[in-house]
């Protein structure tokens, strides 16, 4: 048998899970959607759906995780009483492997490029101009070896396991991508055009808040930024001890999570005001943003260009922190297959983390061989539409399939006052009811609004 793993402190999980959290979505999805769907409008209905839809739904994942100590499959299996439900169990296990799965392929492109512009800081220096272009330029044959080299990466790590490998990677690095954002938040808005950018930001054109597709962005941003529906924080719930207090766990990482979003977009948003002012185009004449995707690999350099000798520094400092966001977060996204097939299908961790991960790699190169066909649309199908259907029948699950005793005495261990917190008292019916509710009015919305 294999032995479980697990988290070796609070802070522990608290950072390995923040790692798995904070990543490109935040940095890269969050302000490009801000961008995209009229600014602060975006931003008000994400953090309402963050914490009115989001944290409730990780709390299943990470009471359902830590009750069934096993991966999503094997847990639904666990808390199903029927054979049906078994089956159902058994289903939306195998779907959110299968989205978790797109998810990395196309996550590991992007993280490639972060890999490419962190060495471009370095080669330009250097004098070798040819192959800096080749990094900075948008080509089959770099998107290619980037993406191979992440994938790798990545597959190193989660061959190492819970503590010896995630663990120690998220603890470290994630405080030093913080004092950056925050330096650089400072510098962009003594800036001219900034201004505007905050503005934007800031403050929300309310006709625009009920907007449909306004709104499954939304979801979708706030699903794939807590990484839920896929079982990836199911899993993280199965490695915390059973002596820990989980909706706290849960509130911190949903607070950090939003929080670096609000300040990334503090950042980008403003920096692509201010590449406009430059005269960098952002904005096609209908109002859309230029090439949505690649936009801030647009913005971003150019910001660094601006700084003079220490621009240079900087860009190399925040390229590499986002190459290790994007890690620690891919990280936990293999580690959902991986810990199927080690719990289910008896295979080696080591022979399960390169068996998935070449599978996976194969996954980006079609992406990649297709990409204006394939990736906006993968992405679309996995966070917009996916993740929230998941996370429907978690609640599902949560709420009218699992045995309601269990699901409360797993919930109290670990803090002897749970009974009279108010979290108690709401939870349980609130992903019984409310969250399914408002998951299916979006996706009504969203098909009646088109
Ligand atoms: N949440 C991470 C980010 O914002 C990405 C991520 C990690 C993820 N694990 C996931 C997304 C599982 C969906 C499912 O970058």
């Amino acid at each position: 048998m294999n032995k479980r793993g697990q988290f070796s402190s609070r802070l522990g999980f608290i950072l390995a899970a923040a790692g798995a959290a904070v990543g490109l979505g935040n940095i890269w999805g969050f302000p490009t959607q801000v961008a995209s769907n009229g600014g602060g409008a975006f931003v008000l209905v994400y953090l309402v759906l963050t914490f009115a839809l989001a944290y409730p739904i990780l709390m299943v994942e990470l009471t359902i995780g830590r009750f069934a100590q096993a991966n999503m499959v094997g847990a639904l299996q666990k808390i199903s009483p029927t054979k049906w439900t078994r089956k159902l169990g058994t289903f939306t296990g195998l779907w959110g492997m299968l989205v978790v799965t797109l998810i990395l392929s196309f996550y590991a492109i992007i993280a490639g490029w972060m890999i490419a512009y962190f060495l471009n800081t370095i080669t330009q220096f250097s004098g070798l101009v040819e192959f800096s272009a080749w990094l900075v330029d948008f080509s089959l044959s770099r998107n290619i070896v980037f993406c191979v080299i992440f994938s790798c990466l990545n597959v190193a790590i989660v061959c190492k396991g819970v503590t010896e490998g995630i663990e120690r990677w998220s603890s470290r690095l994630m405080p030093m991508l913080l004092i950056l954002i925050v330096v650089l938040i400072i510098y962009v808005a003594t800036l001219d055009g900034a201004a505007q950018g905050w503005r934007v930001y800031l403050v929300p054109d309310f006709s625009k808040i009920l907007d449909p597709q306004l709104l499954v962005s939304a979801m979708g941003q706030a699903f794939f930024s807590l990484s839920l529906g896929v079982g990836a924080m199911l899993i993280y719930g199965s490695y915390v001890s059973k002596q820990e207090n989980l909706p706290e766990l849960g509130a911190s990482v949903a607070l950090i999570d939003s929080g670096i979003a609000i300040l990334a977009g503090m950042l980008i948003i403003p920096a692509m005001y201010v590449a406009q002012h430059n005269g960098v185009t952002i904005f096609t004449e209908t109002g859309d943003l230029i090439d949505g995707d690649r936009l801030i690999f647009k913005v971003i350099p150019q910001l660094f260009g601006s700084m003079g000798a220490i621009g240079n520094l900087i860009g190399a400092a925040f390229f590499l922190l986002m190459a290790i966001a994007a890690l620690t977060s891919s990280i936990s996204m293999l580690e959902v297959p991986v810990a199927y097939a080690v719990e289910s299908r008896n295979i080696t961790r080591h022979k399960a983390a390169w068996l998935v991960g070449a599978g996976i790699m194969v996954i980006s190169l079609i992406i990649m061989f297709n990409f204006e066909l394939l990736f906006s649309l993968v992405i679309k199908v996995t966070t917009e539409y996916s993740q929230p259907m998941i996370g429907f029948l978690l609640c599902v699950y949560a709420g009218w399939i699992w045995h309601r005793n269990e699901l409360l005495t797993e919930l109290s261990r670990g803090c002897t006052t749970m009974e009279a917190s108010l979290f108690w008292k709401i939870w349980p019916y609130y992903v019984r009811i409310v969250c399914p509710v408002i998951i299916l009015v979006m996706f009504y919305k969203s098909v009646i609004g088109r």
